[in-house]
């Protein structure tokens, strides 16, 4: 009996311990006290990480790109993402939202009233973002125009629709470090930078776990698209066969060297990258020729 009542205790202790690591973890006030953003270095964040291709309205195009309404569908294995307005309004967007809020969300998965997010919104790449880019960011987002469209709910079956889920998915997930470790060149640190912490390339190129973590060991590999269609490919070096220049191609115009035209999610990736100086597409292709090839 005795020793039943002690299994008792441990596992109540046990799952108390579980629920405390899952808690939600914001950020320290601290930690971004005394940044100021730079709303035009914002800009090129906003591009470089894809917050328009997410989070404006289905099919605008143009400068109706800038207004973050919300409203496209996003299909998974746990249920359809509706993305959020994440516009200027203050009732149904995130207008009035301080740095701290905006750094929780993209660093952290966590909202202002300390729930977690989903990691449809790629915070397991937005963690590494710097917080003086969240900060520019959080600048730029500022000149965006206001929208009152209200967000629509997710459509997520339990469990998945409880968000306390999510806390023991970060506890597996949510990692610091780079995927393509160690010491790497400046320009392939720059490219490292803008693929894996902004543009969220492993995202849709990286396969996952049965868990939906990325699995980092075939990082890059290839993947089935999330929405059913085909597959998402292997761009790492061998299996892609590029050159630096050829990568460098397809970032800026959408053409391959076999002159086809990019589809799908990635054409949305390629009008982004094109936006940013020829430098950054350049440090990608070095970036994407230094990543190992999967066993
Ligand atoms: C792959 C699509 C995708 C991308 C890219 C994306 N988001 Fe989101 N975002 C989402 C989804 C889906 C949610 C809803 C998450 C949830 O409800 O837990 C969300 C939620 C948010 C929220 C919380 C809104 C609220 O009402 O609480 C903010 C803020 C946000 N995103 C900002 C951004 C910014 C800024 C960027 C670019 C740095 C960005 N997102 C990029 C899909 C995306
Ligand atoms: C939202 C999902 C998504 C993201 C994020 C994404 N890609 Fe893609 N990528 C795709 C899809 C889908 C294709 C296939 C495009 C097609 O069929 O035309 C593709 C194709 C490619 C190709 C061409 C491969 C081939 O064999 O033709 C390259 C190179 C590539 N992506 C690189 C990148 C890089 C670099 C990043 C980050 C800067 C990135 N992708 C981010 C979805 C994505």
């Amino acid at each position: 009996m005795r020793v039943l009542r002690w299994l008792v205790l441990l596992a109540v202790i046990g799952a108390a311990g579980l629920w405390w690591m899952a808690r939600p973890k914001p950020l320290a006030a601290a930690e971004v006290a005394g940044l100021t953003g730079d709303a035009a270095r914002g800009e090129t964040v906003f591009w470089a990480a894809g917050c328009a291709s997410c989070h404006m309205a289905p099919g605008a195009r143009g400068e109706a790109q800038l207004v973050l309404a919300g409203g496209q569908r996003f299909a998974s294995d746990f249920g359809t993402f509706v993305a959020p307005n994440i516009s200027q309004d203050p009732t149904h967007g995130i207008g009035g939202w301080s740095l701290l809020d905006l750094a929780n969300a993209l660093k952290r998965g966590v909202s202002p009233e300390g729930q977690h997010y989903y990691p449809s919104l790629p915070y397991a790449s937005y963690a590494k973002m710097r917080l003086q880019d969240v900060t520019d960011l959080h600048a730029f987002l500022q000149t965006l125009p206001a929208d009152a469209t209200p967000s629509a709910p997710h459509e997520l079956a339990f469990p998945f629709s409880r968000r306390e889920a999510v806390g023991l998915w970060k506890i597996l997930y949510l990692r610091g470090g780079w995927a393509l470790a160690g010491n790497v060149t400046p320009t392939v640190d720059r490219g490292r930078y803008i693929a894996e912490a902004l543009a969220h390339c492993g995202e849709c190129h990286t396969p996952r776990t049965a868990l939906g973590g990325m699995d980092t060991g075939r990082w890059l590999a290839g993947a089935p698209d999330p929405a059913g269609q085909g597959r998402i490919p292997n761009i790492t070096p061998a299996a892609l066969g590029w050159t630096a220049g050829d990568i460098v191609q397809y970032l800026t115009t959408g053409f391959t060297p076999e002159y086809d035209s990019v589809g799908g999610h990635m054409a949305h990736v390629v009008a982004n990258m094109a936006r940013l100086p020829e430098s950054d597409r350049q440090a990608v292709a070095e970036y994407l020729l230094a990543v190992p090839n999967p066993d």
